[in-house]
């Protein structure tokens, strides 16, 4: 049977992907930012996934407003960097999971849970970030992706329990999928940051602290986090934490926390990162 063995949560700051296409990484501003992700390069090489269920959003790059799905299933054999507005990242397309991907679907509407499914598909910095952060500048990756999109562009986005319960119905449909695969569940984007208006700028650490404890020790209080108190402590942009929540609610109760990252800020983001696994 495949099995969950590990949670990933990262931001998806674009200005760190440049960091990584350009060879930045090294730079003053990017090091301290970039050493924090050298644990967990070191550990997954060790811990190899066969699958990522990567959760990102879709930032009006593949779908825009004409089409919002709450949240799609990438169900393609890959799925191609998507132009962004100054051409597609230099990096390799992404290979999909198909079986996979397809039964997740089937298992998530059978369990009442209605997903999009999307057979073709651009993937944009949020997915494509994460991965660089992780596995550097390659050739090919190393690793097959079942992308998930949440829409948390277009208000309303879906509630914290919403992604939560969807997190648990993919443990669900992972843990009935015959083939013996180690899969990880990534969730992406946040820690507090936004982008626009008179609040722009926006950095909240103790927040962002506090939500990892809790994403730690008592995941189900953020269960209950209305999107107000989202965007009032972490910005109008601090709304994508709830696709972690999709990554923490794929563990089950109790997990081990074996590595964190807090920075600040990083292009006018505060960068979290966080490695998790169940404990059984
Ligand atoms: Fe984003």
């Amino acid at each position: 049977m495949a099995r969950i063995t590990a949670g990933v949560a990262t931001s998806h700051v674009p200005a760190m992907g440049l960091a990584v296409d350009n060879d930045r990484t090294a730079d003053d501003y990017w090091r301290p930012v970039f050493a924090g992700y050298e644990w967990t390069r070191a550990w997954i090489a060790q811990t190899m996934p066969d699958v990522i269920v990567l959760v990102y959003n879709d930032h009006a790059s593949n779908f825009s407003l004409d089409l919002i799905p709450t949240f799609a299933i990438g169900c393609a054999d890959e799925f191609a960097p998507a132009d962004e507005g100054f051409g597609p990242r230099p990096v390799p397309a992404v290979p999909g999971h198909p079986d996979l991907a397809w039964h997740i679907a089937e298992s998530a509407i059978l369990d009442e849970f209605d997903v999009t499914i999307a057979n073709k598909l651009e993937v944009d910095h949020g997915l494509t970030v994460p991965l660089s952060l992780i596995f550097g500048r390659t050739e090919r990756w190393p690793v097959r992706v079942v992308p998930i999109a949440v829409n948390v562009i277009q208000y309303p986005p879906p509630t914290s329990n919403r992604c939560f319960m969807l997190g648990e119905a993919i443990a669900r449909a992972v843990g009935t999928f015959p083939e013996d695969l180690n899969v990880q569940v990534w969730g992406t984007g946040g820690m507090s940051h936004q982008l626009h208006g008179a609040r722009a700028g926006l950095i909240n650490s103790e927040f962002d602290l506090a939500f990892l404890d809790r994403l730690v020790t008592d995941p189900a209080s953020l269960r209950k986090m209305p999107h107000l108190e989202l965007l009032r402590e972490a910005g109008t942009e601090g709304i994508e934490m709830v696709m972690w929540l999709i990554m923490r609610g794929a563990l089950g109760d109790n997990v081990l926390e074996r590595h964190r990252l807090y920075h600040v800020p990083a292009s006018n983001t505060a960068v979290g990162h966080i490695v998790l696994e169940p404990a059984h």
